[in-house]
């Protein structure tokens, strides 16, 4: 059934305190749960029964006030069960029940499960009915006690430690928040003073074995608890902080309270096993699950519906976080680029929906690029609009005003307007209105006075037309013919379809620096010449318009290679090579310049004009440019490549990783123009960090040169899991379009492909779907077939991710019939299946409609 937020109603009862009681075993746990009930008196529409949510369990026994239920006094259904109101005291009551379920057998990974050996769980969103009956909602918010006993050294919950299994967590939670971690764990131990003097043990808990690999993790951690301190003034609030790693994970993370867990790949990291991108996800992921502890956790969502309130704004103060850790230009094109490539890509499609979306079938299918990466663009504008004292007021406001307690979208906006004395009623538009907004420019110079004119349009998107325009914030530079500031930075602020701007006093016509640090989650067009395009390259004072000025130069040559047949403009390698041999810039900087547009956003680009993109073509395209750029640095790639060498010990931070980042695109520009990869393969034989072997890997795969490396890197790790997964990504992501579908199928048949683990279930299947874009578009539809094989294979197993993975179906639309014919059949083929779970069902059935 559809769920929605205008339906939204309080629970008949309210739960003040739980207390659990788990006998572990493998595949018959029973769980005693004691929960004291109290009348919620805003229900007048009483007498109500007891209706608890509960999944996959069975009942042992269950009791009110002491008195037994019998059989048929207890109503059970796939969903829950149901006690008739007149056997209910509608003002209070304890209820007790005893349930047993099977951890083994829960493959879903949703709810009580076991991971190699150790119990954990995964309760948001709704996984904790899947361990007992409960009021699983948000906004039910209650203090739990736990008590476990099993078979294992290593028993842990929620809260604080009271010895032998047992738990008391003080501060009320929904039951998503729920945690319960049990197994043959060691600890890697560290600790923190909180701003006001406080101690607070951490503790990181992995397998034995990998203890040797937390340092990064744990440091992370410090530092984030120091800046939430320093930039919000938030200081932990229980004596103890665990984090715990587990490697059959559904996600990146979770911010269970005190009890944060983790897929493994986002704590581990070593410099022989890590690259600087793993560290980087780590340091961020690290951060988002602790900053919940206050927005999320201290402060949670009145229903699911809410659930961008807790992560946009975690996912904004994360970014922010690895903006002031690292460097904030880096950082926000590598945001972008990512925003761009997943939530521009779904707000385009089928699957579309608002920040906050109004209805869904199942809650999992929402936790998506819109709710958490344009959530937190939206808070970024948010900032901008108000400033950033007005901001710090606000958020001061927030934490004050709503501790405690289960909010919604309307209770934020309500804070930023009375913090900030301003009516947000339209920028509230983010939030209800799915889609890209449209913006063009017009310019008109005369005198002294430039007239910007600005059109919006809110394209329709499945279920919603008719939009209105939503306030824009346009962060805009004025720069003269030397490269100077012509004219004090504006943030123009377009509230309307079309509105006009004027900017005085101006000697010559200014080049215009649009959208300043990506300062909106908009589609900008204008009229641009490539000379203005490399202008901005080389004067932007703005990094990202800079970044952007490139990116844009490059996109629009490759369409006209696409499909107009164009020559490579020559001006095009030559501004790259300025950028490139540029030892003013940050070397991270310029890797992303150096890098080209990827080919699933040129396919978005030629879609948008009108064209089906052709993959085959897309990919020969980038090559020739590619190539133009090689040939036009060939005199400069060795001696960058040594200059940018790290000699000594690995180091993980910003600087060296950018000194990294650039030599893998030199690498990749020298194999080029080099015809034995030479220097790859060197590279590959002496590196000593993950970073440098797997790009070498990378680029020998690509010119076909990798098959002795490839045999090699596995011999290396084959007993390290984190990095198999990474060798099977790479081989399917890097194999040439023609053999990716031959390659991916032989993998599957590999002995470590083992499919129901999710980390490599997507190493593979989603590295051949998402990341080869011409090896999974092969013209005879046999990636297709392939990629919906694995689909239906996993569904039974583990629906949340099938459903998650559907995704990469979800551009069928932008390709030829032919192709699009056999997308649709494969999509029909999954949709027909007689038990598809619902998860897929929903998401099939939007791409298709
Ligand atoms: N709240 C977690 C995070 O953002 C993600 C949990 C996702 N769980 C799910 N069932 N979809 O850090
Ligand atoms: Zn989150």
């Amino acid at each position: 059934p559809t769920i929605r937020l205008s339906d939204y109603q309080q629970p008949e009862f309210w739960i003040e305190t739980v207390d659990l009681h788990f006998k572990l075993h493998p595949t018959q746990t029973r769980v005693r749960s004691r929960i004291a009930f109290k009348g919620n008196t805003d229900r007048t529409d009483g007498p109500h029964d007891l209706r608890l949510h509960g999944q996959d369990l069975k009942l042992i026994s269950a009791s009110i006030n002491s008195t037994a239920l019998k059989a048929d006094e207890i109503l059970i259904d796939a969903e829950g069960l149901s006690i008739p109101a007149d056997l209910v005291p509608q003002d209070g009551f304890l209820w007790e029940c005893e349930v047993e379920t099977n951890p083994q057998a829960n493959t879903s990974l949703n709810g009580l499960y076991m991971s190699n050996g150790m119990y954990c769980t995964q309760c948001e969103a709704e996984g904790f009915r899947k361990i007992t009956y409960y009021l699983d909602r948000p906004d039910v918010m209650a203090v739990f006690t736990v008590e476990i006993e099993g078979d294992v050294p290593v028993l842990l919950s929620n809260g604080n430690n009271l010895g032998d299994g047992k738990w008391h967590d003080p501060w009320p939670k929904p039951a998503y928040l729920f945690a319960l971690v049990a197994g043959d764990l060691v600890s890697y131990d560290d600790h923190f003073t909180t701003m006001n003097g406080r101690e607070v043990e951490l503790q990181i808990y992995v397998r034995p074995g990998d203890e040797s690999k937390c340092a990064y993790a744990m440091d992370s951690l410090k530092r984030s608890m120091r800046w939430d301190e320093t930039e919000y003034g938030r200081e932990y609030d229980l004596n103890l902080f665990m984090i715990v790693a587990v490697d059959d994970f559904n996600m990146g993370a979770m911010e269970n309270k005190g009890l944060n867990i983790f897929n493994s790949k986002y704590v581990l990291a070593s410099p022989k096993t890590a690259t600087d991108r793993d560290y980087e996800l780590i340091e961020g992921i690290i951060a988002h699950e602790y900053f919940h502890n206050w927005t999320g956790n201290r402060i949670t969502c009145r229903d699911w519906f809410q659930l961008c309130l807790k992560e946009g704004l975690t996912v904004y103060r994360d970014q922010q976080f690895s903006g002031d850790a690292r460097s904030h230009a880096v950082n926000r094109i590598e945001n972008v680029l990512q925003l761009r490539a997943r939530q521009f890509r779904e707000d385009a499609g089928p699957l579309a929906h608002p920040v906050r979306p109004e209805e869904y079938i199942e809650i999992n299918n929402f936790y998506t690029a819109t709710v958490y990466e344009k959530g937190a663009e939206v808070i970024g504008m948010l900032h901008s609009l108000v400033g950033a004292d007005n901001y710090r007021k606000a958020l001061d406001l927030y934490f004050e005003r709503h501790d405690g307690q289960a909010c919604t979208i309307e209770d934020w906006i309500k804070v930023f307007e009375d913090a900030c004395n301003t009516d947000l009623s339209q920028f509230a538009l983010w939030y209800s209105q799915a889609g890209t907004p449209r913006i063009t420019v017009t310019e008109d110079f005369s005198g002294d006075t430039l007239t910007l004119t600005f059109t919006q349009t809110n394209p329709d998107t499945p279920g919603q037309t008719g939009k209105k325009p939503q306030v824009v914030p346009i962060r805009t530079g004025f720069l003269s013919p030397d490269g100077s500031e012509a004219a004090p930075e504006q943030l123009l602020v377009l509230d309307a379809g079309l509105k006009s701007f004027e900017i005085n006093g101006l000697v010559d016509k200014p080049t215009l620096s649009l959208l300043r640090g990506f300062s909106a989650p908009v589609v900008l067009e204008r009229q641009i010449t490539n000379a203005e395009r490399a202008f901005l390259l080389t004067h932007d004072s703005d990094p990202f318009n800079q970044w952007e000025a490139g990116r844009d130069y490059a996109l629009s040559l490759l369409q006209g290679m696409i499909l107009n047949d164009a020559d490579v403009d020559p001006a095009f390698p030559k501004a790259m090579r300025a950028v490139a041999v540029n030892e003013a810039l940050d070397p991270a900087f310029r890797a992303l310049v150096l890098s080209l547009p990827s080919e699933d956003a040129l396919a978005q680009a030629i879609f948008e004009q009108g064209t089906s993109p052709d993959p085959d073509a897309i990919y020969a395209a980038r090559q020739t440019l590619a190539k133009a750029v090689a040939t036009e640095l060939s005199g400069d790639l060795q001696g960058l490549y040594s200059d940018l060498a790290t000699p000594g010990p690995y180091t993980p931070d910003a600087e060296a990783a950018g000194k990294r980042s650039l030599r893998g695109a030199v690498l990749a520009l020298i194999s080029h123009v080099e015809a034995d990869c030479a220097t790859a393969k060197a590279q590959f034989a002496a590196a000593d960090n993950m970073t440098e072997q797997l790009s070498a890997l990378s680029t020998l795969i690509r010119h076909d040169q990798g098959d002795a490396e490839v045999q090699a890197f596995y011999d290396q790790w084959q007993a390290d899991r984190l990095v198999i997964d990474k060798w099977f990504t790479v081989q399917v992501a890097s194999a040439p379009a023609d053999k990716a579908v031959d390659v991916a199928r032989a993998l599957t048949q590999h002995k470590d492909f083992d499919w129901k683990n999710p980390n490599r279930y997507r190493s593979l299947i989603a590295g051949f779907a998402m990341m080869n874009l011409a090896g999974f578009h092969r013209k005879d539809g046999a990636g297709y077939e392939f990629f919906a094989d694995w689909l239906i294979k996993l569904d039974p197993v583990n629906p949340q991710t099938t459903a998650r993975m559907c995704g990469g179906f979800e551009t069928w639309r932008r390709y030829d019939a032919s192709r699009e014919q056999l997308m649709q059949a494969q999509l029909q083929r999954i949709a027909d299946l007689p038990d598809l779970s619902k998860d897929t069902a929903e998401i099939v059935g939007k791409i298709l409609n």
